[in-house]
C-alpha cells in the first residue's frame, strides 16, 4: 500500500471511530429534544431500568435510555435512529432473555419499552402493550374468567417470549403462544405505524411469529383469549435418590399414545455447587382440574418425596408465586437448549452424563459459586388447525408432532469470570447432548430461540427455506437494514 494511502485510511478509520461515540451522543441529544422520555446515566430512571434487568449480566449502560408511552414515541425514535445512519440501538421488554446485548447494549441506545405496559379487553381479544410483562396480562384477564396463552412465569416479559415462540400452561391444548396472536401493531423502519395481520402483510405475520427483532419494534400485541377458571398445579420437591425414577416417570408422559393436551410443565435436575447437592423438582400443571392427574400421575407419583405444593389455583396466582422465586435471585445466567423426539433410553443417557460432569465443572470454578439446572418439557404441537402459519419450522399440514422434547441447561453463579469457562462447559454439553440424540436417531432440528445461548442457531434451526423466506420479508419491510445492521443483538437473518 503507498504510505499516503495507509496515512490516509488511518485518518478515516480514526475518524469514523471518533464519529461513532459523538454520533451517539449527538443521537441521544436529538431524541432528547423530540421525546420526553430520554434518559442518561445519574438519573434514577436510567438507574431504575438497569436495575430491573434480571440477570446481572445484562446490566449494560447504553449512552441514553428512551422509554416511549406511546407507539408515536416508538415511531420517532426510529426515525431518529434510522437518520442518525448508525447508532447502534437495542430493544427491550421484559428484559427476560440471557444473552448479553439481546435486550440492552453499552454505549448506544436502549429503547425500553417497559411504560408501554397497558393491558386491554375487547371482547375476547386482550390488547397487550409491548412493555407489559405476563403478570399484568393475567392480572386483567382472569376477573372476567379468561386467560390467554402466555408465560409460566409473571415478571417475562410478552414481546420477547410470543415473538420467539412461546410456551403456555395450555399449550399442550392450544399450540404455540405466537399462534394466538390475532394483530401485532408494528414499527416499520420506515417509522410508520402498521397493522400486521392475517389480512394485513401476512408475509410479515408469519415472520414476526419466530423472528424477534429481525423485522421492526412490535408496539401491541392483540391475543385472542379463552373462558378459563382454576387450574391444578405446583412443584414437587424430590428426594436426591428419586432421580431416575423422575426421568422414567417424564419418559412415560411423553409417550405419544398417551398424549394428555391438559398436561404441562416441566422437570428439573439442579446440582448446587455449594452444597454439592442434587434435587429432582418437577413443575406442573392440569389445566382440566375436574379430571386430575390424568397423564401427570406418573411424575406426581415419584418418591420419596421433600415437599408437594399441588393444589388448585389461578393461573396468575402460579405466575405471582414463581416470580417472587426468580426476583431473588439476581445472579448471572446463561443458558443454551436442544431439541430431540423421546425414546425409552434418551432423557436417561442425557441426565446421567450431565450427573457425571456437573459437580466436576462446579468445582472448577467453585469461586463463582455455580448452580447448574438440567430441565426437560415439551414442545407443543404446531401449528393448530387452521391456524396461519408461524416461522417455527414445522410443517403445517402434518400431523403434528407429539414427541418433541427440548432441554434447557442453565448455569447460575456470581462472579464474571467464570462466564467464558462455564459458556465453554455449555457449549460441550450441547454437543455431547447431539451426539448421544444422533446415536438414538432422535435428533430434531428445532432449536427453541427464547431459550438458545447466543452462540447457538435457532433461525437455522427452523429450516433453510424459513430462513430464506425470513430474509425476503426482512428485506421487503426494512431495505436499508435497520434491524439488521443497527439493532445489534439477537439472532439475526443478515
Ligand atoms: C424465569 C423465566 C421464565 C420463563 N418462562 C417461559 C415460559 O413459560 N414459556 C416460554 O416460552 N418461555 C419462557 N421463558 C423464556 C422467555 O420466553 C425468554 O426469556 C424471552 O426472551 C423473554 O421475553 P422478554 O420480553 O422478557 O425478553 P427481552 O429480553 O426483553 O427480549 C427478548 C428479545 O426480543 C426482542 N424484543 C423485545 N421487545 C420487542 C419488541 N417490542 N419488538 C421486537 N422485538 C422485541 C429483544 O430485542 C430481544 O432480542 C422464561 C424465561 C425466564 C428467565
Ligand atoms: C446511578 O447509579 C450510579 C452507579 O451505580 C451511581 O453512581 C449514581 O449515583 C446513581 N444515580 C442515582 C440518581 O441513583
Ligand atoms: C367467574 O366465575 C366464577 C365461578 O364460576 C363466578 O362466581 C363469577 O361470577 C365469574 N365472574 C365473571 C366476571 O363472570
Ligand atoms: C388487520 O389490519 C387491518 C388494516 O389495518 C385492520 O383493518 C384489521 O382490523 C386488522 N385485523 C385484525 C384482526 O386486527
Ligand atoms: C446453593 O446453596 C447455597 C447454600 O445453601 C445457597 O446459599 C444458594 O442460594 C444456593 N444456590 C442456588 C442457585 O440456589
Ligand atoms: C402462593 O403463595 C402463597 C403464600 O405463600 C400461598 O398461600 C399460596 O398457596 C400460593 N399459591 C400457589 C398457587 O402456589
Ligand atoms: C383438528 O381437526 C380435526 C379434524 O377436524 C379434529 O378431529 C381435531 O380435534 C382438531 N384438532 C384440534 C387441536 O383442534
Amino acid at each position: 500500500m503507498h504510505p499516503s494511502t495507509s496515512y490516509l485510511l488511518s485518518w478515516i478509520i480514526l475518524g469514523a471511530v471518533v464519529a461513532s461515540s459523538d454520533t451517539t451522543t449527538s443521537t441521544c441529544d436529538a431524541l432528547s429534544s423530540v421525546l420526553s422520555d430520554v434518559f442518561f446515566p445519574e438519573s434514577d430512571i436510567y438507574n431504575a431500568s438497569i436495575s430491573s434487568y434480571p440477570f446481572i449480566q445484562l446490566r449494560l449502560h447504553p449512552t441514553c435510555i428512551v422509554r416511549p408511552k406511546t407507539s408515536q414515541d416508538v415511531s420517532i425514535a426510529v426515525n431518529v435512529l434510522r437518520e442518525s445512519g448508525c447508532t447502534k440501538f437495542a430493544v427491550r421488554g421484559g428484559g427476560h432473555n440471557a444473552n448479553a446485548g439481546f435486550n440492552n447494549i453499552e454505549d448506544g441506545v436502549t429503547i425500553d419499552m417497559q411504560s408501554m405496559n397497558a393491558v386491554d379487553v375487547d371482547k375476547e381479544v386482550v390488547r397487550v402493550g409491548a412493555g407489559a410483562i405476563w403478570q399484568d396480562v393475567y392480572d386483567v384477564v382472569e376477573p372476567r374468567n379468561l386467560s390467554v396463552l402466555g408465560g409460566r412465569i409473571g415478571v417475562v416479559g410478552v414481546a420477547g417470549l410470543t415473538t420467539g415462540g412461546g410456551i403456555s400452561f395450555f399449550s399442550p391444548e392450544r399450540g404455540w403462544v405466537c399462534d394466538s396472536v390475532v394483530n401485532f401493531q408494528v414499527v416499520l423502519a420506515s417509522g410508520d405505524i402498521v397493522d400486521v395481520n392475517a389480512t394485513s402483510r401476512p408475509d410479515l405475520f408469519a415472520g414476526l411469529k419466530g423472528g424477534q427483532n429481525n423485522f421492526g419494534i412490535v408496539t401491541r400485541f392483540d391475543l385472542k383469549a379463552f373462558p378459563q377458571g382454576p387450574i391444578w398445579g405446583g412443584r414437587i420437591a424430590f428426594a436426591p435418590e428419586a432421580d431416575t425414577a423422575l426421568v422414567s416417570a417424564f419418559t412415560e408422559f411423553k409417550n405419544p399414545h398417551k398424549y394428555d393436551p391438559y398436561a404441562a410443565g416441566w422437570v428439573t435436575l439442579r446440582y448446587n455447587g455449594s452444597t454439592k447437592q442434587f434435587t429432582p423438582t418437577s413443575i406442573l400443571w392440569y389445566t382440566r382440574p375436574e379430571l386430575k392427574p390424568g397423564a401427570l400421575a406418573q411424575m406426581t407419583e415419584v418418591g420419596p418425596q421433600v415437599m408437594n405444593g399441588m393444589q388448585e389455583a389461578y393461573a396468575g396466582e402460579f405466575t405471582r408465586n414463581a416470580s417472587l422465586v426468580v426476583k431473588s435471585a439476581s445472579s448471572r445466567t446463561i443458558w443454551a437448549t436442544t431439541t430431540f423426539h423421546i425414546s425409552p433410553t434418551i432423557v436417561h443417557h442425557i441426565h446421567s452424563l450431565w450427573k457425571s460432569l456437573v459437580p466436576k465443572i462446579c468445582e472448577t470454578y467453585a469461586y463463582a459459586r455455580p448452580t447448574s439446572e438440567l430441565t426437560f418439557q415439551s414442545l407443543p404441537p404446531s401449528p393448530q388447525n387452521g391456524s396461519h402459519p408461524n416461522s417455527l419450522g414445522f410443517a403445517p399440514d402434518s400431523t403434528p408432532e407429539k414427541d418433541l422434547v427440548f432441554l434447557q441447561i442453565i448455569f447460575y453463579f456470581w462472579d464474571a469470570s467464570a462466564t467464558e469457562g462455564l459458556n465453554n462447559a455449555l457449549k460441550e454439553f450441547i454437543k455431547m447432548f447431539n451426539e448421544i440424540a444422533e446415536e438414538e436417531g432422535v435428533k430434531h432440528k428445532y432449536i427453541y430461540l427464547n431459550f438458545a445461548a447466543w452462540f447457538q442457531d435457532p433461525l437455522g434451526g427452523y429450516g433453510k427455506e424459513q430462513v430464506e423466506t425470513l430474509r425476503h420479508v426482512a428485506r421487503k419491510y426494512d431495505p436499508e437494514g435497520l434491524f439488521q445492521e443497527q439493532v445489534v443483538g439477537g439472532f439475526k437473518l443478515f
